[in-house]
């Protein structure tokens, strides 16, 4: 039977869940895998962490464990990148595997540290940065390891699509369910990564570095996230048949790549629409397979210490010299060309606010008939207040948004509609 012996370094949320599991899961994970896996070291700041280490070396040194001799593989969940990205290089360079869950490492300096795994000949796994208990990074490195990716879309980050849920299923506050979100373990250490669809984009690079054999395009991507969103756009999202959502979509054009993060109106029809809470969801669309989703808890204690241990177990059984995390190997990787973010298809929702007088619909509807932009739907509604103002909500066919804004440009110069409007792109993930 094969053994490893293992250092965790960190034990927060998902530190003491890879633990916990560890203990508690380890006859099932034994006789599944044929490999004893032991922890033989742990090291954390953190005083409260109510996890049992009877018998388990204890540094408060993170760089111990990475030291320690009789350590085949660390595991990095400390978070961060300025630590956590010495405690990975000093552990390769130490001659040890590396299991970590933490995207923003990985997003930043994949490219070097997998290169630099690749020459002391061992694994760097990291299949809880992406999806939290979703297996989707080795769904696109094994499972569909025969298909050339077309495009893959999907709702990464578990505290946005929480927020979203509950503001439209219960209308609550942003705020409030942000705080629970906290609470329960869902959000980053500074929530703004997740609010901010910083969180998502990290993800999103790593699946598009996997999906098209690229090098990490974490600072090319589009980014934007869910603060500006007012309740009343969830609901009349709601009313035209969509649902609100924060995606990331990535997407393969041949000379260029598609790659962008940002919230979205879905239809209702859609699969993604009905993923709520914390879930997440991928859909991937490959040449030979067609369109396959992956769904399951995105954050979460144990579901990310699902994905931190089944990375241990394949590291565990691995044939090392063939492993390569990305599924492409390190060498093989290129840079692609990225698609201006104002070039990329989509629908979109506009909203005005209009002073209520006769002729103001029809201005705008004539500005758009004469750039040639269709219109999907409309819908036209009171402001409550005493301001005799009406927001007026358009649905655009597909469009770009550099045909879109000279347009929206045209609208806001008429003197009865104001400055300020908001715009959120329309995903019909149908092709
Ligand atoms: N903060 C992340 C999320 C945790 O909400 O999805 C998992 O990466």
């Amino acid at each position: 039977m094969r053994q490893l012996n293992i250092g965790i370094c960190g034990l927060g949320t998902v530190g003491s869940g890879v633990l916990s599991v560890l203990q508690n899961n380890a006859d099932i994970i034994r006789e599944k895998s044929s490999c004893l896996i032991h922890v033989t070291h742990v090291a954390t700041r953190n005083t409260n962490h109510g996890c049992n280490v009877e018998n388990i070396q204890f540094s408060n040194d993170i760089f111990e464990v990475a030291r320690d001799s009789d350590i085949d593989l660390v595991v990095e969940l400390i978070g961060g990148t300025s630590s956590a990205l010495e405690l990975v290089m000093l552990a390769i360079s130490n001659g040890k595997h590396v299991v970590t869950a933490n995207k923003a490492l990985i997003a930043e300096h994949g490219t070097s540290i997998l290169q630099a795994a690749y020459e002391a000949n061992v694994i760097v796994a990291f299949e809880a940065s992406v999806a939290g208990g979703i297996p989707i990074l080795k769904s696109i490195r094994e499972g569909l390891v025969a298909n050339k990716i077309n495009w893959l879309a999907g709702i990464i980050n578990g505290t946005t699509n929480f927020i979203l849920s509950e503001m439209s299923s219960k209308g609550r506050s942003f705020e409030s369910v942000l705080e629970e979100a906290q609470k329960r373990g869902y959000a980053e250490a500074d929530p703004s990564f997740d609010i901010e669809g910083i969180d998502a984009s990290q993800k999103l690079s790593i699946l598009t570095s996997m999906s098209f054999g690229m090098t990490l395009p974490l600072d090319h991507l589009f980014t934007e996230g869910i603060t500006k969103i007012p309740l009343k756009d969830v609901y009349f999202a709601k009313e035209l048949g969509f649902t609100l959502k924060h995606i990331g979509i990535c997407r393969d054009h041949g000379e260029q790549i598609e790659a962008r993060v940002h919230p979205a109106l879905i239809p209702d029809s859609s699969i993604l629409s009905s993923v709520n809470g914390v879930s997440n969801a991928v859909m991937i669309n490959g040449d030979a397979v067609d369109t396959t989703l992956y769904y399951g808890p995105g954050a979460g204690s144990t579901p990310t210490a699902s994905s931190v241990i089944a990375d241990i177990v394949e590291v565990a059984k691995s044939d090392k010299n063939a492993y390569s995390s990305l599924g492409f190997p390190v060498e093989k990787l290129c840079q692609r060309k990225m698609l201006d973010i104002d070039l990329v298809e989509c629908g979109f929702y506009v909203r005005f606010t209009v002073v209520n007088e006769t002729g103001v619909l029809s201005k705008i509807t004539k500005i758009m008939a004469d750039s040639a932009l269709s219109i999907e739907s409309i819908i036209q509604r009171d402001v409550e207040d005493d301001s005799n103002r009406v927001d007026i909500v358009l649905l655009s066919s597909k469009t770009t948004q550099s045909n879109l804004s000279p347009v929206l440009r045209k609208i806001t110069e008429l003197d009865s509609v104001s400055d300020e409007f908001v715009i959120l792109r329309v995903e019909y993930l149908d092709n």
